[in-house]
């Protein structure tokens, strides 16, 4: 297993397990799969409040209650912003409190991780970070991140937030490249040369902030899975 290290001390694993489709699952299967992962080295957990409905989170933190010291030997992490009917609410009220039901879901009392889920044009970063600063002095979030920001989004909330922001996390997949791609294809007039993300993958790098890789083995957006696919053999 890789690890990165984007502060001294915080050893993160490579590969992480994604929560987004465990609701529906059968509990035997599902905790054999966390404790395989976890035994793997595979030891972050990707969550987000609204996962499986509202509903994955507390399929999760029932693993947690049934398997007593699992939860200090991995990391957790949430996510917020988006309310249910796809609504962005990135006031201080909403991130605070879905952190508190994220964390009773959990049955566990502190978060390692807490992305912003998706950029939100009306967003403040003032109140943002005073979620964050909050929810850090509660010891209830310990590092923090964001998700489907660019550059500049990034940068936005970074000049009002104190605490470094460590992860971004973005769409890619083998079949879905544009943060490689223009990259690839600088200075040419191919099609892969439009910068659709800000370079944000050259920004990362820069700024030793994790890019983590969500749908892995998805192509398109949410069109199906690539692997053993017959569209791609
Ligand atoms: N930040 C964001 O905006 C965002 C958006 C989407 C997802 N995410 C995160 O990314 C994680 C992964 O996303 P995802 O679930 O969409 O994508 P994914 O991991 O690319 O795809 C999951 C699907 O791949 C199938 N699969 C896995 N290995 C396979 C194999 N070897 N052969 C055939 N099929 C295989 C699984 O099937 P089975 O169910 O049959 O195992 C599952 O249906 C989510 O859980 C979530 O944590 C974040």
């Amino acid at each position: 297993m890789n690890y990165y290290e984007p502060v001294p001390g915080l050893r993160l694993p490579a590969a992480a397990m994604g929560c987004m489709r465990i609701a529906e699952m059968e509990y035997g299967a599902l905790e054999r799969q966390v404790l395989l992962a976890a035994e793997l080295g595979m030891n972050f957990f990707d969550h987000a409040d609204f996962y499986g409905e509202f509903r994955s989170e507390a399929r999760f933190g029932e693993v947690l209650a049934r398997n007593p010291g699992l939860r200090e030997k991995i990391y957790v992490q949430s996510k917020c912003g988006i309310r249910i009917g796809g609504i962005y609410d990135s006031s201080a009220e909403h991130i605070t409190k879905s952190v508190e039901n994220s964390l009773r879901s959990l049955h566990t009392d502190y978060l390692d991780f807490l992305l912003i889920h998706r950029p939100d044009p009306l967003a403040r970063p003032d109140e943002i970070a005073r979620a964050f600063e909050g929810l850090h002095a509660a010891g209830k979030v310990r590092y923090f991140g964001v998700s489907n920001h660019n550059p500049a989004q990034i940068e936005a909330l970074q000049q009002a937030v104190p605490h470094k922001l460590l992860i971004n996390q973005m769409q890619m997949s083998i079949l879905h490249t544009p943060m490689i791609d223009h990259g690839v294809n600088v200075n040419t007039k191919f099609a892969g040369a439009e910068d659709r993300d800000g370079s944000v993958l050259e920004y990362c790098k820069a700024k030793q902030i994790m890019l983590q890789a969500w749908s892995p083995f998805q192509y398109g957006f949410f069109e199906g899975v690539f692997v053993d696919n017959p569209k791609f053999p």
